[in-house]
């Protein structure tokens, strides 16, 4: 009986140790209030009744309802918890047919980005969003964070969608159309 007692304390202790590390990495990320994904930009809610570029379109939104939750507001992502950043990332800004498959289906470490090795997995949103939502959020990440990439259109998401509608797995860098 003190045997079976004493591994429940074991598997105890371990779970509050993974919690607390998890709690440190998240608390010891956000150091700054643009870094939060709920920061909300003051200026925003002006330039979009503006109509003014900052508003960055209608893919804003769906960035910060989706996207910002990992990859963050910044778009730096968390690199030390497997989340690469899109802010200067090649892969977002490049040749538009991979970033769609990566929103389609889904991406999969391992990958390599800034010296960092990051082995994460993000999860497919072929259901969740239209051709027109994934053209509008991937323009978005194109242009927002100084990242300078050619917009988006919902034809180019369409042909991608087609092209790749028989795969159920997310993608690896390798696989990527
Ligand atoms: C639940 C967390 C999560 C969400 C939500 C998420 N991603 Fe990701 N994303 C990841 C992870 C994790 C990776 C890296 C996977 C790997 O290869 O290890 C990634 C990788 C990427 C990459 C590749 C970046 C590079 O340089 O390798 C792009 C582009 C991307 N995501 C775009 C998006 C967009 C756009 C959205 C919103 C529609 C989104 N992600 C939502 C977790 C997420």
């Amino acid at each position: 009986m003190q045997k079976f007692g004493s591994r429940v304390v074991l598997v105890g202790l371990s779970i509050v140790a993974s919690v607390a590390l998890t709690a440190c990495n998240v608390e010891g990320f956000f150091t700054k209030l643009q870094d939060d994904p709920v920061w909300v930009d003051p200026n925003a809610a002006a330039a979009a009744a503006a109509g003014t570029a900052d508003a960055g379109g209608p893919g804003k939104a769906v960035y910060g309802r989706i996207c910002a939750a990992c990859h963050l507001g910044s778009g730096k992502g968390v690199p030390g918890n497997n989340i690469p950043a899109l802010a200067g990332s090649a892969l977002a800004t490049g040749d538009a047919g991979k970033p769609i498959g990566i929103v389609l289906h889904g991406f999969r470490g391992p990958i390599e980005r800034n010296g960092v090795q990051i082995n994460g997995q993000m999860a497919a949103w072929k259901d969740q969003l239209s051709d027109q939502e994934i053209a509008d959020v991937l323009t978005y990440v194109r242009s927002a964070f100084g990242n300078a990439g050619a917009a988006v259109t919902a034809d180019e998401v369409k042909t991608v969608r087609e092209a790749t509608a028989t795969r159920t797995q997310p993608f690896t860098e390798a696989e990527l159309p």
